[in-house]
């Protein structure tokens, strides 16, 4: 029998050919082999992986088969960016999700209306009309530049070249899902991983006559720029769209309560086999587009839709071992290492057993038959434990109390609840080596200081040679040494020093965010950028004395808790968190928050808001300023220029400092006036 690690040696001499090859034919367009020899190529490749699991364990097809990245493609910044939506997995998300819609709108009285639309597992791409017609076509790429793609989109029969029609806006931009249909894939189906793989390939294939073998479809589902913006509301645009020619999803419906949500989502569930495309849930858009202009966006996604996924696919399996991993805060979360089975298409050989209590919950023992899901992108959980199959030699299963690093691990007491946390923690911070990797695995994220070659694979290597014990150390890499490593030549090894050159500078924001205090997050980073403005004033958070004055003001802030509050203090109390940050920071060029020139009536102005409005919440009326061109601070200082002032429970302290600071005061009768302006 052929070993395991011939089986691995051969598959990755033949992914590196087709590596080879992809080159070739997407980005230099000179394929040295014929069409008949790459397919086989790809053919071998894909049977491999089928016919040993352990390949696909190894995920390292991903993004290469039928699916390439190329350079093939000119890149064009999208009108508007191409966001994705946030999951919801149950009906208790969705009853969170009206609640924050609720409590942004400031409005707890009327129902809202939902359009709800199958969520179609596709490719997105998004289509330009001027004067009707189609003179754009791009994929999404990264959400902020797509790639052109036109003429391959216009060889999918049923997009309009020219939309016929009244009314139609000058510019009309439609984003769709570009799929392929289940019977179609079937015919293809030695040749791609699953049907959005060939529809991913597909589209991007160099040559449109290529694409045009491939019977692609899609489903319009929204739009971008459009100019005059003459719909109401989304379930409007589509009838409208579906008038001028569009394909649009004929399943999408109304829905205005959690009852009708949840019945929606059971029906076509229970459709969901017997549709030609896959779909992986539904979307729930708020159907009025004031509304959802008012919502807007977080960082990441509408605050008007989310996807509302099907439950996950299930899978039955057997525990081989149960391992503790250490995540960047320290948490200790049990895995248990899996026989692999296929769910939903992905072989698993790992799931999450969460924590402690839940492992002693289900009494999760080595050797157990379990069954586990898995939904979304999320790593599987195990459902329940089959102990009909357990051996009758088995052991309760101790937690161990030690993390990996040899520190005894403990369970917090929250301050607020007084309740002890249900996870396990090494408190070692930076001293703890396996904590320590997380956190810089986080530092270098997308999020954070997007560092471009520089993954957690890359973090690994370097911490398990030496190279980077603390943030700091990123910054000044012996890139010689790097260049002598297995897999890093001359061109990597600078394109990696440009990039770590690049993320030298960094907004206020970002960096408090990329240092990794616990509860803070994108959003409450943010906030506490427009608080401090400066890194210098943030400096202050070091010294004890200044640090419990800064935590009282803290508390004011919107979206800053005691949680944050009292996470930021055990943060800046460790003298090792003080140097790694100071360390840091030498290396960096952090700019301050700086006022962005936007027109509108706020142009260029710093303000800040005390007391609530009657007709939204703090964070619209924050959103609004910010769309008029203003920067909302989080203290009172010379720097501001006007204090908003909220009917409801304004504080006077403040109205006095801002006052006696020389601070325009704004009323709440004037802010609405500033509003209609
Ligand atoms: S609405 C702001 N509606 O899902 C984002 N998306 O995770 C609005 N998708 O990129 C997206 N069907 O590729 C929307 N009916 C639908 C959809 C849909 C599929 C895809 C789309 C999008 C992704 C969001």
């Amino acid at each position: 029998m052929i070993k395991k690690n011939d089986v691995i040696r051969i598959f990755k001499k033949k992914l590196s050919d087709l590596k080879k090859h992809n080159k070739h034919y997407f980005d230099d367009d000179n394929p040295v082999i014929s069409d008949k020899d790459y397919d086989e190529l790809k053919k071998e490749i894909i049977n491999l992986q089928e016919k040993y699991n352990f390949l696909k364990d190894l995920k390292l097809i991903d993004n290469l088969v039928g699916f390439p990245p190329t350079k093939k493609f000119k890149k064009i910044k999208h009108l508007k960016p191409m966001l994705s939506l946030s999951n919801a997995f149950d009906k208790q998300d969705m009853i969170d999700f009206i609640k924050k819609i609720k409590n942004y709108l400031n409005d707890h009285e009327n129902n809202i209306e939902f359009f709800c639309e199958p969520k179609i597992d596709g490719i997105s791409a998004t289509l330009i009309y001027e004067n009707g017609d189609l003179v754009k076509g791009l994929s999404r790429g990264d959400g902020i530049t797509g790639e052109d793609i036109l003429e391959n989109l216009k060889t999918i029969s049923n997009i309009p070249q020219k939309i016929k029609g009244d009314n139609i806006p000058k510019l009309l931009e439609i984003r769709c899902e570009v799929y392929i249909g289940k019977k179609d894939f079937f015919k293809i189906k030695d040749k791609f991983a699953n049907p959005r793989n060939a529809a991913g390939g597909s589209l991007r294939q160099k040559d449109p006559k290529e694409t045009s073998k491939i019977p692609l479809r899609y489903f319009a589902y929204g739009f971008g720029a459009v100019e005059p913006m003459k719909f109401l509301k989304q379930s409007e645009f589509l009838s409208k769209v579906a008038d001028w020619g569009f394909c649009v999803n004929s399943l999408s419906q109304i829905a205005t309560n959690i009852d009708e949500i949840e019945k929606k989502h059971n029906d076509i569930d229970a459709q969901r086999s017997s549709l030609d495309y896959d779909i992986d849930g539904l979307v729930f858009k708020v159907n009025d587009l004031n509304l959802q202009k008012r919502l807007g966006f977080t960082s990441s996604f509408p605050r008007w839709a989310i996807a509302y996924k099907f439950s996950a696919e299930k899978a039955v399996t057997k525990i081989k071992d149960i391992i503790i991993q250490v995540g960047r805060t320290g948490a200790i979360t049990p895995v248990a290492k899996v026989e692999p089975v296929t769910v939903g298409g992905v072989v698993v050989s790992n799931a999450t057993l969460h924590n402690e209590e839940e492992i002693q919950r289900k009494d999760i023992r080595l050797g157990d038959v379990i069954q586990i899901q898995r939904a979304g992108d999320v790593i599987p959980q195990v459902l329940m434990v089959d102990k009909s199959k357990r051996e009758k030699k088995s052991k309760k299963f101790i937690f161990p109390n030690k993390c990996l690093c040899g520190s005894t691990t403990v369970k917090e007491i929250s301050k607020s609840t007084k309740k002890e946390d249900a996870v396990r923690r090494c408190l070692k911070g930076y001293d703890c080596k396996f904590t320590a990797r997380e956190k810089l695995k986080h530092i270098v994220s997308k999020e954070a200081f997007n560092i471009d070659g520089l993954g957690k694979k890359v973090i690994d290597q370097f911490c398990d040679l030496g190279l980077i014990k603390e943030p700091s150390d990123i910054f000044q890499l012996n890139y010689k040494k790097i260049k002598s490593l297995e897999g890093w030549g001359e061109l990597s090894v600078n394109n990696l020093e440009q990039a770590i050159d690049k993320s030298k500078k960094i907004s206020l924001d970002r960096f408090i965010y990329s240092i990794g205090i616990r509860h803070i997050g994108q959003e409450n980073a943010k906030i506490l950028a427009s608080f401090f403005i400066s890194i210098e004033k943030f400096f202050q958070l070091f010294k004890p004395k200044n640090r419990e004055t800064i935590l009282k003001n803290l508390v004011e802030l919107d979206g800053i808790g005691q949680t944050q509050i009292d996470s930021i203090n055990t943060f800046f109390s460790n003298s090792k968190n003080i140097n790694i940050v100071t360390n840091l920071v030498k290396k960096l060029i952090i700019s301050e928050i700086s006022l962005e020139k936007k027109s509108g009536f706020f142009s260029s102005k710093r303000l800040m808001f005390t007391g609530g409005f009657k007709n939204m919440s703090r964070s619209e009326a924050k959103s609004i300023a910010e769309d008029k061109g203003g920067k909302v601070l989080g203290s009172i200082s010379k720097k501001l220029d006007f204090l908003i002032v909220g009917n409801s429970k304004p504080t006077k302290k403040k109205i006095d400092q801002a006052k006696s600071l020389g601070i325009k005061v704004i009323t709440e009768k004037e802010w609405d006036k500033i509003l209609n302006s």
